[in-house]
């Protein structure tokens, strides 16, 4: 399967799907990072491990669906075959919405439905929630909206800040992350209508 990974930040979930590729738990091919913040360190990754990026400043473009659309031939021209969104800070529109629903994954540091759009993290905090976790699922033309391919559950603990909670955020997003895109790989997962099946072989 050939993926492409967009991103904006760290990128350590980028980097867990570059590893478990390179440990043959994930048997994909990285075909590019889509970043739209050339000094991120995610780009720097990306470097490292001789992924091809596509850089671009929004602002430099009329509108969203200008650059997506650029995004797209270039998405086509490689035969990416699965979006995965690690991180991706911005709007998504039906330019790259439509041809890629049913192929394209999101990663979300919260249990969607509870929480969704900027900061969940420090949503769930200020709430009180005894339970967080983190969320992948399929990308629809709403926010953090589509259909929920897999879940995992992060324990809140009174003592907890932003930042403490946050890494244990992100190890859940970092272990569930790469399976959930192996098991799109291996052609395990379905969808129908809002409900996501994933067989078991
Ligand atoms: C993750 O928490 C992801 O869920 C959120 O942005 C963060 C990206 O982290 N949408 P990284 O760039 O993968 O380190």
């Amino acid at each position: 399967l050939r993926i492409a990974v967009f991103a904006s930040g760290q990128g350590s979930n980028f980097q867990a799907i570059i590893d478990a590729v390179q440990n043959g738990k994930l048997d994909v091919t990285i075909e590019l990072l889509v970043c739209d913040k050339p000094a991120a360190p995610v780009v720097e990754r990306a470097r490292k491990a001789s992924v091809d990026t596509f850089l671009f400043a929004p602002k430099e473009y009329p509108s969203r669906e200008a650059y997506e659309a650029e995004i797209i031939a270039e998405l086509e021209r490689r035969g990416v075959e699965l979006i995965v969104l690690a991180g991706y800070m911005r709007i998504i529109t039906s330019v790259l919405v439509e041809p890629f629903y049913g192929r394209m994954i999101n990663i979300h540091p919260a249990l969607l439905p509870a929480f969704p759009g900027v900061n969940a993290i420090q949503q769930a905090l200020a709430y009180g929630v005894k339970l967080t976790g983190v969320t992948v699922h399929y990308v629809d033309g709403g926010m953090d909206s589509g259909p929920i391919i897999a879940q995992r559950v992060v324990e809140v603990a009174d003592e907890d800040t932003e930042d403490s909670l946050a890494v244990r955020i992100h190890a859940a997003e970092q272990a569930l992350l790469p399976g959930v895109i192996q098991r799109i790989a291996q052609g395990r997962v379905t969808l129908d209508g809002r409900h996501v099946r994933v067989s078991s072989s």
